[in-house]
């Protein structure tokens, strides 16, 4: 089931702090394509449960760490409560994308060496719980406490984004991003391809919510085709890139 499809155009390059257009650029048509996003998940949210969502791709590269931070930024700004999760525990990200000093993550809330509310931090009205110092990333993705801190922070907060690894670790087992509700699959524009998009699809299952394409050109998105062009009714879709 692929009901939120989504674009996004891709960032302003004048955006800085690394693609946070959400918290940079807001007034920014990127940022607007993650408010269309946010609601169109929102809307989803109604017919199927979604307050843990992995933000994923069939790649690494394609901007899943990206799609997730404006994702949970943007839901923050509309006053939810927001917690993003960095769930790439092979290759954390969230700390180095926020500025962020080192700090106990959620390798230290598993090991039980850190609570969850020493180890989340506020990025505005964001709430961020990076990876921490993880040891051993193929334990850590295993760990027997995950479902519990999954569950800890769903009765914690409204919405629980996950900067998930790609699609193919949910078949592997991976915990974190496997206890998720749903699962919103990024492609980037011109780069993945078709048949590696499909197999995502096919492993994510009906865990796949939607498909953000990123990074797409403007003058594409201008024509509305890759918003509504072949969409069911309930598959919207974003696009993001950097303008210039
Ligand atoms: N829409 C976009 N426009 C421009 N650059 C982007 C966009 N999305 C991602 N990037 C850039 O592409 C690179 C990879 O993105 P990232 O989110 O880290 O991917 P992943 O987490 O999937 O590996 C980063 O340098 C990021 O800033
Ligand atoms: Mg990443």
């Amino acid at each position: 089931m692929i009901p939120a499809e989504t674009l996004q155009a891709t960032h302003p390059a004048a955006a800085p702090e690394k693609g946070l257009v959400a918290l940079a650029a807001p007034d920014s048509p990127a940022a607007e394509q993650y408010r269309v996003l946010y609601q169109r998940l929102a809307r989803l949210a109604a017919r199927r449960p979604m307050r843990v969502i992995a933000v994923t791709s069939a790649s690494r590269g394609e901007g899943r760490t990206t799609s997730a931070a404006n994702l949970a930024l943007t839901a923050a700004q509309e006053g939810r409560t927001v917690v993003l999760v960095d769930a790439d525990l092979r290759r954390p990200s969230l700390a180095s994308l926020f500025g962020l000093a080192p700090r106990a993550g959620v390798a230290e809330v598993l090991d039980g060496s850190a609570e969850l509310s020493q180890a989340v931090v506020r990025v505005g009205q964001l709430s961020v719980l990076c990876a921490g110092e993880v040891r051993d990333a193929s334990a850590a993705i295993r760990h027997p406490r995950t479902a519990a801190l999954v569950e800890q922070l769903r009765a914690a907060y409204d919405l629980v984004v996950l900067d998930a690894p790609p699609a193919l670790a949910f078949a592997d087992g991976e915990r974190l991003a496997g206890a998720a509700d749903a699962a919103v699959l990024v492609v980037r524009a011109g780069a993945t391809p078709r048949q590696v998009v499909r197999l995502a699809l096919e492993s994510l299952g009906d865990l796949a919510a939607g498909v953000v394409l990123n990074d797409v050109d403007p003058e594409t998105v201008a024509h509305g085709r890759w918003l509504y062009g072949g969409a069911r009714e309930a598959a919207p879709a974003i696009a993001n890139r950097r303008a210039g």
